[in-house]
Parts: C-alpha cells; structure tokens; sequence
C-alpha cells in the first residue's frame, strides 16, 4: 500500500512529448506491424539484452549453462507478516529504533526515545541498501541504509505538536535525526544477523551532518552554496547534511551513494518564488513537517531549522536563500572509513533522485552513471565521466580521492525516447541548443553549474521526454542492457481504443542499450503491470495471479543475472507489496515490438516475497555468496509483532495494535545454499 510520500504535483509544464504519447504511438503501430514487416523495424532489439537467446521469437527455451530460478511463485498475501518460499526464512534486522552504541536508549513501544537516542539508533523508513563486505566476508559486514522519510504519528508518543503554530525544537531534532542514512556494522551468528552495537562503523548521517560538495556548483564563482551558516564557517563548498535518501547506488571503488528525492518538499519560500524553484517544486505555502516553524531561538547552531526557509532577506551572507542549492544530489559515502566526510557529487545534476547505478564498466572507456526523476513527466539522466576507467581503480587506498576522479567531471545527458525504439541523449552544457525557443542552454540558463543546478529546466529546453515517474535504474551485469521502472502516472491524458494504458495505473519496465556513440540508445518495453483480471489492452505481459503486481519500484540485478523487482502502492487485488524476480537472459525479446515478457513466457516472472499489510517493498542487498538477501520493509501498517521475535514470518495477533517499525529483513535459505536459485 502506499503512502504519499511522492509529490503528486506536475512541475514540467514544458509541451515536451511524454513517453505516453510515444507509447501510445508505438503499441498501436506494432500491433499493426505484429507478424508483418516488423522484423527490420525493430532490428534495434536483436542488441538487447539477448546474449545466448534465440532469435526466434517464439522460442523461450532456457539458455543452456545459464541461471534459472529455483522456487516456485508464491501466492499473494494480506496479513500482517511476511511470506517467503517454502525452505526459505526471514528475519527481521535492525529495525527503526535498534541503538547502534551505548548513547541510545533501547527503542520505547510508546514512543518516548529522545533526539539524542534517535541520532544514535537506526532512522525511520528504511529505503536504498547496499552491503559492504568486511574482509571479503560474506558473514560480517556494513550495511549503509536509507531513511527516506518519517512517520510522525509513530515517531512520537500522540503524533507531532504545533503549540502557537510553532514546532517544538526537540520534536523537530528527533525528526530530522530519523531522517538520513546509516551505516550499521551486522554479523552472522548461529543464524542470526547481529547488529554489532558499538561497533566504530556504526554511524548517522542526517541533515544536520556537514558534507562536502564537489563538481562544478561547488567550483563555480557565483558562489551558489552561500549562506549565513557557510559564511561563519568561511567556507562555501559545503552543505549541511543529507535529506529525503530514498534509492542508492554504489560505486566500483567501494562508495556508498545514496539519493536525495523529495527535499523540495521541506523548503519554503514566503517572498517572490523565482522560475527555477517552482520547477523543482519549492513551495510558496506549506513544507512537509513545518521544520522551519520551529523559534530560532531555540537553535543550537545557526540556522539550524529557519534555513529550511529559503525566502530572501538582505544579502546572501546574512539568509538562507540558497540552502536548498545544497539538496538534490548523489552523496558519496566511504562506509570504510568512519572519519570520511560524506560528499555531494554535483557533475551528476540535482533533481529528485530516485537512485543511481553505474553502467556495465569497460577498462579505457567512461565511467556511466543512471538516475532518474521521480516526478509525473520527469526524465531518466545519464551522466559520463570524463576520466577513462582503471580497474586498478576499484581497491583504492582513498575511495572518495577515486569519486572525484570519476564523479566530478563529465557530462550529464537526458533521455529523449523516439519512435521506433531509438533514443538520444542529450548534453546538458552550454552550447546545447534550446529547442524550439532559440539559442543555447548557456542562453537560457546559464553556466554549466546553473544548468546542472537547474538540470529538469534544462531537459524541457531541450526536449527531453516526459517518463511516468522514473524509479530505479538497475544494469545488466552481462549485457550491459539498463532497466528503469516507471511507477505510475494516473495524470496520463485518456486515451483511445489505440492506447491500451490508460493513466498507467499498474507502471512498466523500460530498457536500452547504449548506441555506437553517447548520444545514441535503443529502447524496448520489457515488462507491464497489471491485475490478472485486467482484459489484454492492459494487462500486455500476460499477468497471472501467480505474478500480477503494480508500480514497479525497486529494481536490482545480482551479480548472476536475477533482475528483483520490488513494489511500492501496486494496486493489484490479491496481495501486499512484493518482490518478483526474473532471469532477463532467459527471454527472446519478441521482435514484433510487444513487451519482452508476455502471455507466453510470462511463467519466467516469478512472486518471491510478500510484505506485511500496509508496507512498501523496498531496498536490496546481498552477501557475496548470495546466501543472504536483504529487502527493506518500509511503513508496515501493523508489524512487526513487538512480542521479542526476529521470525518475520510471524503474523502480529489479530485485535493487536503494534506501534509499526521499518525494518530489514534478511531472506537466507534453510539450508544456508544461494537464495533464489
Ligand atoms: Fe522515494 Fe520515488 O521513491
Ligand atoms: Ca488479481
Ligand atoms: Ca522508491
Ligand atoms: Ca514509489
């Protein structure tokens, strides 16, 4: 089920094409094309994603040596409890609240742990995930964890107060210390993942964590980043701390980079609203939990909650104007090292970050890196990096050094998809010309750090194509070939009796290869959402009970080739929230132009897992021997089941009412044997 946790409003107000438009175009051309002329049409395909596939396209005969999953769909759930496949068990890890030292107070079911306990236990909403082996270790490692969000009603003991319509300093320090990221060191004991408490790993980023910032905002000499607080630091290449961390990336060289999506949200603007901040969605009337409310003489630090209000005041040294110039980015994380400073990485644009995942890497070519917008019509991002990749590059002494190298110059690009699955990047620099109004980028906005700054406002410019909300990105490690989810989209314009999507209620998996040069791509539809009980206008990959889902979100591949997929809101009738897997090598692309997975190899998606009423599945992690599977349950309506448990299995009583804790869940087999296989 989901929770508005994602700006329902459109900001892209541009007359860009969507990829509904060219959707609709291109569903009903190739059902005309179907079993016709469409073999050279759709050439492009024979290039995705189809390494040891037959051409043939009715031919879905397993590649011979190649991975095949090993369990058989499970059936969709509604309880308070998760499900796994027979021989396999789940366990509930670190939930929201578990003291990560000895400053915290063990997490309280009436919800009365302080900011100083919250800034010292796990955050709330646990989101993006990646683990970290220690010493090679699949047994002991880090694992770095998103906290997309909070729950207010939750977090505190009667839900948040406003006295006099202020917030209360405190309230607002414990919310903003649920927020962010952690760094947890665990450890596999008698079958049980530990969190070791105390451990110098363990560590909280928050939004009042100073970060460095990189690339060519940081660089440029308009001083973008300042304000009263970087002033009386004598610094403006900073920003402080990270916020809204809902997807993560992770780096060759062993950096954690995680998200930063909805943070337009918590900044305000009471004065004249300029273009560029209702294009990325600030607001001139309400923020997400009124942070900026709270009596600046209660602030510990300058500017510790009135910089959420960014409204002008005299002069730059003296406001806050800028402070959301410091929000919107992918941060690096050194997990390793718990004196690193956590750095944004400015080169890659700033928008709303879902996640961000480096394509297939080539010694002596560019490092590539995807992240798309989660916005109704935002666009998919692909930047290139300018220095060539160096395997010598992935055990670095200095990892952060190693992200400068590769994070800091390049180029950022934005997706146009075309008709007949071809599609073009677009360099978002100066000297790209602004279509159809004229002139160039560096016209119309600026320097490169303004474009970069401004990187939606650049993609209308330019005429990028407006995507149904761009979620995870995730890259086959084989091919190469780089899937996206697009959630939903209920602002899709009606169509007709051409258009099988209408609204795109359910969402669907996009993908493409890369072309001969940057600027080139070729597109397909891997996969579409639907209830089983959607007629076959709808429901285009065939779903089945054993497999139906909606809004794709969360999206992965392991190093052997499964692609998870995870939901977040599906609105499909007989199950929560879930996680599928496939084997995308396993699947001739049909070269008639209808979805890769369909009616008949729809059998290869598979219903891996199921989530509590109420949560969104979301985050993903394995240990090197694939033994262990890590997923994030986040916003569980009525779990877990606070009676002491770790079995996530076990259903909360009936008539129960819990005070409800995001949590990893680790999914190992029985037998200790790879999971999925
Ligand atoms: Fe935070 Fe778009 O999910
Ligand atoms: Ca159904
Ligand atoms: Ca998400
Ligand atoms: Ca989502």
């Amino acid at each position: 089920m989901s929770q508005q946790t994602s700006d329902p409003k459109i900001y892209n107000k541009s007359s860009n094409p969507s990829i509904t438009q060219v959707m609709e175009k291109e569903v009903s051309r190739r059902s005309v094309l179907k079993g016709s002329a469409s073999l050279a049409a759709f050439s492009f395909l024979s290039g995705l994603g189809l390494s040891g596939c037959s051409s043939d396209s009715s031919d879905d005969t397993p590649v011979a040596g190649g991975i095949e999953l090993g369990f058989d769909s499970i059936a969709g759930t509604k309880i308070d409890a998760v499900s796994v496949p027979q021989g396999y068990t789940a366990q509930i890890l670190a939930p929201w609240g578990t003291p990560l030292n000895n400053q915290a107070n063990d997490w309280d079911p009436d919800g009365n742990n302080t900011s100083t306990d919250q800034l010292n236990a796990m955050g709330m909403n646990h989101d993006g995930m990646h683990f970290f082996p220690l010493k090679n270790s699949a047994t002991e490692g880090l694992l770095c964890i998103n906290h997309e969000y909070i729950n207010c009603d939750h977090l505190h003991p009667n839900g948040p107060t406003s006295p006099g319509d202020k917030r209360p300093a405190e309230e607002v320090r414990k919310e903003i210390n649920a927020h962010g990221i952690s760094v947890v060191h665990i450890k596999l004991e008698d079958d049980q993942w530990q969190v070791v408490k105390n451990s110098d790993y363990n560590r909280r980023f928050t939004a009042g964590t100073t970060m460095a910032v990189t690339g060519p905002v940081a660089e440029s000499s308009l001083e973008l980043l300042k304000t009263k607080y970087t002033t009386e630091k004598g610094d403006h290449k900073l920003a402080r701390g990270t916020n809204n961390n809902c997807g993560n990336g992770h780096t060759p060289w062993g950096t954690y980079l995680t998200c930063e999506e909805n943070w337009p949200d918590y900044f305000i603007n009471h004065g004249t609203m300029d273009d560029k901040q209702e294009r990325i969605g600030i607001s001139d009337s309400v923020t997400r939990y009124s942070w900026e409310t709270v009596d600046d003489r209660q602030e510990k630090e300058t500017g510790e909650f009135s910089r959420f209000n960014i409204t002008e005041g005299n002069n730059p040294e003296e406001d806050f104007r800028n402070e959301a110039h410091g929000f919107g980015y992918i941060v690096e994380i050194d997990p390793y090292d718990n004196k690193s400073i956590a750095t944004k990485r400015t080169a890659l644009g700033r928008f709303r970050h879902e996640d961000c995942s480096f394509g297939k890497l080539t010694e002596g070519q560019p490092v590539v890196f995807y992240s798309g917008h989660d916005g109704k019509f935002e666009y998919i991002y692909k930047f290139v990096s300018e220095a060539l990749w160096n395997p010598a590059d992935a055990n670095p002494v200095d990892r952060l050094t190693v992200g400068a190298k590769y994070m800091d110059k390049g180029t950022l690009y934005v997706a146009q998809f075309n008709e007949e699955g071809k599609g073009r990047w677009i360099p978002l620099v100066e000297s790209t010309s602004a279509t159809p109004v004229g002139g160039t980028l560096g016209d119309k906005i600026g320097t490169l750090a303004e474009i970069l700054l401004n990187a939606p406002l650049a993609g209308d410019l330019v005429g990028a194509t407006k995507m149904d909300r761009p979620e995870w990105t995730a890259v086959d490690p084989e091919s190469g070939t780089v899937y996206v989810t697009l959630t939903n989209n209920d602002e899709r314009a009606q169509g007709d009796a051409s258009n099988p999507r209408p609204d795109n209620k359910y969402g669907h998996i996009v993908r493409w290869n890369e072309g001969a040069s940057a600027t080139e791509f070729t597109w397909d539809f891997f996969l579409f959402g639907s209830d089983d009980s959607e007629d076959a206008q709808t429901n285009l990959s065939g779903l089945t009970a054993s497999n139906e889902f909606g809004s794709p979100d969360g999206l992965a591949f392991d190093d052997r080739g499964i692609l998870w997929v995870q939901t977040d809101g599906g609105e499909v009738d007989s199950t929560n929230d879930q996680m599928l897997a496939i084997v995308p090598s396993r699947i001739s692309a049909p070269q008639d132009g209808s979805p890769a997975v369909n009616t008949d190899n729809q059998d290869e998606l598979r219903r891996f897992f199921v989530g509590p009423n109420g949560c969104e599945v979301t985050g993903i992690a394995f240990s090197a021997d694939h033994a262990s599977l890590f997923v994030n349950l986040q916003h569980p309506g009525n779990w877990p089941p606070a009676n002491g448990t770790t079995d996530a299995t076990e259903e909360t009583p009936v008539g129960f009412n819990v005070r409800p804790r995001s949590s990893t869940v680790v999914i190992r087999k029985v037998d200790g044997e790879p999971v999925g296989v």
